[in-house]
């Protein structure tokens, strides 16, 4: 099935449920406006044969991603697994795996959300117009994806991009921060940087991006700094200052070590 079609029948679904139907009652529809006087009685339908001994156990989505991200004993192993994991919805409309860019063992670890359009054609995070904003802010501190001294690494919280860029529902972030959290310990970095809300509610469990940024936390035993996503510096471009301020930070604490 296209991708589209995938999406755009479970949004059908969706808002059928919403209006109340809930409930398959016959095969066909039926024109209220054009029913007879006597209505026959629709058979009930017959139950479907139930099989012996052969119980449905339910997958727990979230608990297979911790036992196939514990699995990965490295970055390529880690991605394997995520190419292999079926629960997320997610991936059925993506068109690539998202999984990273930049230096593995940087010191500094970006998170950003998900991917968007230009993300997901590529299959590599953050080569949109957000992306080119983020290059340029690392690039004002001496740092880039692929900078000879002063490298980054980069990922998102979910590695497919959700049907028209929407937010992540949090089973997503659920379903695939297991998976988060060991590329965390498998790229070991020194430093984590947050980007934006979604990041900061998958790595904190908490948002309110404009309370959070610039403010030390602590992800996976490791420093984290919360900041502006490029996406929203872009719409309001007025709080590139606290993001100049961030980076600043940002430099100061990995000093020149
Ligand atoms: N926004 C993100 O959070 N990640 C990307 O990779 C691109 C845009």
């Amino acid at each position: 099935m296209e991708s589209a079609d995938f999406h755009s029948h479970l949004a059908l679904l969706d808002w059928q449920i919403e209006l109340g139907a809930t409930e398959a009652i016959m095969d066909a529809p039926v024109n209220r406006y054009d029913v007879p006087a006597v209505v026959e009685k629709p058979k009930a339908a017959a139950a479907p044969p139930v099989p012996i001994n052969t119980p449905r156990v339910q997958e727990d989505p979230v608990a297979v991603a911790k036992e196939r991200a514990a699995a990965a004993q490295n970055l390529d192993e880690l991605r394997a697994a995520m190419v292999a994991f079926e629960h997320c919805a997610l991936k059925k409309g993506a068109r690539n795996l998202v999984f990273c860019d930049g230096v593995p063992g940087a010191r500094v670890m970006i998170v950003g959300e998900a991917p968007d359009r230009d993300e997901d054609r590529e299959g590599q995070p953050f080569v949109g117009r957000a992306g080119q904003l983020l290059d340029k802010m690392l690039g004002a501190v001496d740092m880039g994806r692929n900078h000879a001294e002063a490298p980054v690494y980069i990922t998102n919280v979910l590695p497919w991009r959700p049907p028209q860029s929407r937010d992540p529902k949090p089973e997503e972030i659920a379903m695939m921060k297991p998976f988060l959290m060991r590329h965390i310990e498998l790229a070991a970095p020194e430093v984590i940087v947050i980007l934006g809300n979604w990041s900061c509610q998958a790595l904190l469990g908490k948002r309110g991006i404009s309370r959070l940024r610039g403010q030390w936390e602590e992800v996976a035993g490791r420093p984290a700094l919360p900041m502006f996503h490029p996406t929203y510096l872009l719409r309001s471009p007025e709080f590139k200052r606290e993001a100049w301020t961030d980076l600043l930070a940002l430099k100061a604490r990995l000093g020149n070590g």
